[in-house]
């Protein structure tokens, strides 16, 4: 293989790269295929000039979607869009893009087609459409979805009324975040310190906030919302001041034999460190070939890198990321440790997930999908009644593997977050 692919006309010659570095190129790990697939056919009407046609569009992905649920990898769906997942309900697309189209009127556009932002908007208000009245679960990602990237929980009038909302009317709630502080409550806590005193100043009774959860670092560490009395600093417990406190729950009640879900606490030393070895390794490659100012932190089930700071700048003096890491370089390192942890000899026999947190990027024991799988089994529901809501679905994403195991809503933003909220909280009780 030639070490330059562009010849000196400036010519990519294809031919001088790998099959898997093609593969990389043309199938993008920055794309989602179905909505991508949606988006070319909804175009197909744009450029007719028939944008009336949307709705007939979308009864036929309607279709689609039902003929996939039953023949799964027979379906049509499945030939036209390879990557296309799971879905865990129906779909009522055409109604929900007449609700859409209602307020933005997109089949008035004559020169703007349906966006894929729009495509997922309308994907997400069908499934909430879907499961709104069977909902007894939801779960949420912490990071940019309940509080921006590396920020907590402040004072979010419009979250916490709606997370509260579900609460009141019995639906357990989650986090499920990658955040990985073992048991400490403390330190979740700190993180949704806003939420948490919302509860109390809104009287919540121990019996609601008890089915408010939190499972840190992906599945491995489950702690539940408790209203404790709140001691003065007299030491003095006054009854009608209270503090709600996340306390945690034993891996033996919540991953019991009997429940029949995943036990990520059973894995073993072995299965865990042959991961996160390899990972490690890669991972310092990687610094050094992109010259990274990134610093290094193993955890007892993760490892990750982060900016470095000005220390990282005197030890790394030609090279970049002291306070903030390039999307490519974070994306390069996640797609070298998936290569590296495919290969692995012998193979790794536990789930782990790999990803880019936007600012950092991580290797967790375990994912998403088995954090929900586990609650699912904990509560007793099946995945049509729980729902994951997260912004990270593309593939170097961690909520993208929750979609193995329950519906999903892929938000962009808290404020995105809040306005579907608005919408189960309606369609609950439609
Ligand atoms: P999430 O979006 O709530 O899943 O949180 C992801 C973010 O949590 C990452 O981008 C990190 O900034 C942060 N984080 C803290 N500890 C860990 C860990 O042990 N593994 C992965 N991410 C972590
Ligand atoms: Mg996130």
């Amino acid at each position: 293989m030639s070490l330059s692919p562009r010849s000196s006309a400036g010519i990519i010659d294809v031919t001088a790269f790998s099959s898997r570095r093609r593969n990389y190129m043309l199938q993008s790990h920055r794309k989602d295929g179905l909505i991508e697939w949606m988006k070319s056919i909804l175009y197909h009407s744009f450029v007719l000039d028939a944008s009336s046609t949307y709705f007939e569009t979308m009864s036929y992905f309607e279709d689609l979607i039902e003929e996939h649920r039953v023949k799964k990898s027979l379906s049509r769906l499945q030939q036209y869009v390879p990557s296309v997942g799971i879905f865990h309900t129906s779909l009522p697309l055409r109604e929900a893009f007449q609700m859409y189209d209602a307020k933005y009127r997109v089949t008035c556009r004559r020169y703007v087609s349906p966006s894929f932002n729009e495509i997922r908007h309308t994907l997400n208000l069908a499934q909430v459409m879907a499961i709104g009245p069977t909902m007894s679960m939801i779960s949420f990602d912490g990071d940019q979805t309940l509080y921006t990237d590396g920020a907590n929980f402040g004072k979010d009038e419009e979250l916490s009324s709606g997370i509260i909302a579900l609460l009141l009317s019995g639906v357990r709630v989650c986090v499920v975040t990658a955040a990985g502080y073992g048991l400490d409550g403390p330190k979740y806590e700190s993180r949704l310190r806003g939420l948490l005193d919302s509860f109390v100043e809104r009287n919540l009774t121990n019996e609601i906030v008890n089915n408010f959860y939190v499972c840190g670092g992906e599945c491995n560490y489950l702690l539940k919302c408790c209203m404790q009395a709140a001691a003065h600093e007299d030491g003095k417990n006054p009854a009608s001041s209270f503090t709600a406190v996340l306390i945690p729950v034993l891996y033996e009640e919540w991953q019991a034999e009997s429940l029949g879900g995943p036990r990520p606490a059973y894995w073993t030393p072995e299965q865990i460190n042959q991961v996160l070895d390899i990972a490690e390794e890669s991972m310092k490659q990687t610094l050094g070939d992109l010259k990274l100012r990134a610093k290094l932190l193993r955890k007892e089930r993760a490892v990750g890198i982060y900016p470095g700071g000005e220390e990282m700048v005197k030890a790394v003096p030609i090279g970049h990321g002291s306070k903030k890491l390039k999307r490519e370089a974070l994306d390069e390192l996640v797609l070298r440790v998936v290569d590296a942890l495919r290969i692995a000899d012998p193979p790794i026999e536990i789930p782990y997930c790999v990803f880019n947190g936007g600012g950092d990027a991580w290797v967790d024991i375990g994912s998403k999908s088995v954090g929900v799988e586990a609650l699912q089994a904990y509560f007793g529901l099946l995945p049509s009644q729980c729902l994951h809501v997260g912004d990270q679905f593309l593939q170097t994403g961690n909520d993208f593997s929750a979609r193995e195991t329950c519906p999903c809503i892929w938000i962009t933003s808290p404020k995105e977050t809040a306005k579907i909220l608005q919408h189960i909280l309606r369609f609950k009780y439609a």
